[in-house]
């Protein structure tokens, strides 16, 4: 096997090019500081390639009991001769993900698969005892462009509209509370970041019927106009409408999770770690910018709409606080504005006077 040696945060490993993915530096520099923030003891890199993100959190995030696992044998050997390079202590087993799962627990499993991860939420969710990080790169089926695949990996119907990053994200939360729910288990997301292609979520669990049920109660629908993009969240699936704003016929998504989908605290204490490159801690700080109210609105699309040429966002954020609405930006889409503003009350405050 020709590997390369390379240096990513304080680990210089080696890998050979199925092994490692350099766009997803980003991803697991944010996983150090989320590591970091949640003071981990033990943590499951269950799909490692390389190890080169259990390696970090051992190191970088001090975490002191680090296990590996990757099906590939040759992808096991790496992992060793990497933990030696480092001097890093962690355990490496080569198992199916789904066996090692369903055999042990651990305080935090994080799910790093190429493509979707929903063959493996099952017995992640069993295994993990409080954390649960979840990686989906499958964003096609994820964010409705590939609806069937979308409805068969996450068994939800998701749709093509402008605020897809966050569908896809919601699609993904959605199938977690539903298999952390079977378990008597509920989730709280810390953070959900969608960057590039892929979708990164970080859920905080608990036990406990109760606390799933409530967690249940926060999946619903979003009813969509593909005609003017406004929408509306939905308790209960309702059959195909007319939209409220244009009279379009709106369409239907869901189930998909509508709650929080950071903590505030949590990102502002991972912001505090210094290994932060630039770019993550612009998302950081954005994510923890935004208001709760679930997708947005495209400021770039509204104005195409309305044959308006684009004024400054912030502006219409500003107006829409002043008209006593919740707004901000979001890391989701540079054009998005999330607010509980209707469609009605986005365009006044996206028009100039
Ligand atoms: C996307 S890579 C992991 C990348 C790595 N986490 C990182 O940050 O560089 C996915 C890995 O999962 C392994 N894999 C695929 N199916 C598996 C399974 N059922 N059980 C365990 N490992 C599996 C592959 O061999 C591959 O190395
Ligand atoms: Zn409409």
């Amino acid at each position: 096997m020709q590997t390369n040696l390379i240096t990513e945060g304080a680990i210089t490993f080696e890998a050979e090019g199925a092994f490692y993915n350099p766009k997803m530096l980003l991803n697991r520099e944010i996983n150090v500081a989320m590591s970091l923030s949640l003071g981990l003891t033990d943590y499951l890199d269950a799909l490692s390639a390389s190890g080169i993100r259990g390696l970090r959190v051992a190191k970088e995030a001090g975490v002191e009991k680090v296990s590996f696992n990757d099906i590939n044998p040759h992808a096991c050997q790496l992992i060793e001769k990497n933990l030696a390079r480092n001097s890093i202590l962690g355990t490496v087993t080569c198992s199916n993900a789904n066996v090692l799962l369903h055999e042990r627990h651990f305080q935090a499993v994080d799910l790093d698969p190429f493509g979707s991860p929903s063959s493996y939420l099952s017995a992640a969710s069993r295994s993990a005892l409080s954390y649960l990080f979840i990686t989906a790169t499958d964003t096609a089926p994820l964010c409705g462009a590939h609806l069937m695949s979308g409805i068969r990996k996450y068994m939800a119907v998701p749709l093509r509209t402008v605020y897809h990053r966050e569908m896809g994200a919601r699609i993904l939360l959605g199938l977690a509370a539903r298999e952390l729910a079977r378990l008597d288990k509920s989730m709280q997301p810390m953070l959900t970041h969608v960057t590039d292609h892929y979708v990164r979520t970080y859920l905080r669990l608990t036990n406990g019927a109760k606390a799933a049920d409530r967690c249940l109660r926060k999946l619903g629908y979003v009813e969509h106009c593909p005609a003017c993009g406004s929408f509306r969240l939905m308790p209960e699936a309702e059959p195909e409408g007319i939209c409220r704003h244009c009279k379009g016929k709106t369409r239907l998504a869901g189930p998909l999770w509508l709650g929080g989908i950071h903590e505030r605290e949590t990102i502002k204490t991972a912001l505090g770690w210094d290994g932060l490159g630039h770019r993550a801690q612009k998302i950081l700080s954005t994510c923890a910018g935004e208001i709760e109210a679930p997708m947005y609105y495209d400021h770039h699309s509204i104005c195409e709409r309305l044959s308006l040429t684009p004024g400054k966002i912030d502006e219409a954020i500003e107006r829409l606080i002043e008209r006593g609405y919740q707004a901000s930006r979001t890391h989701f889409c540079g054009m998005g504005i999330k607010t509980n503003a209707c469609m009605t009350d986005v365009e006044m405050a996206i028009r100039p006077d």
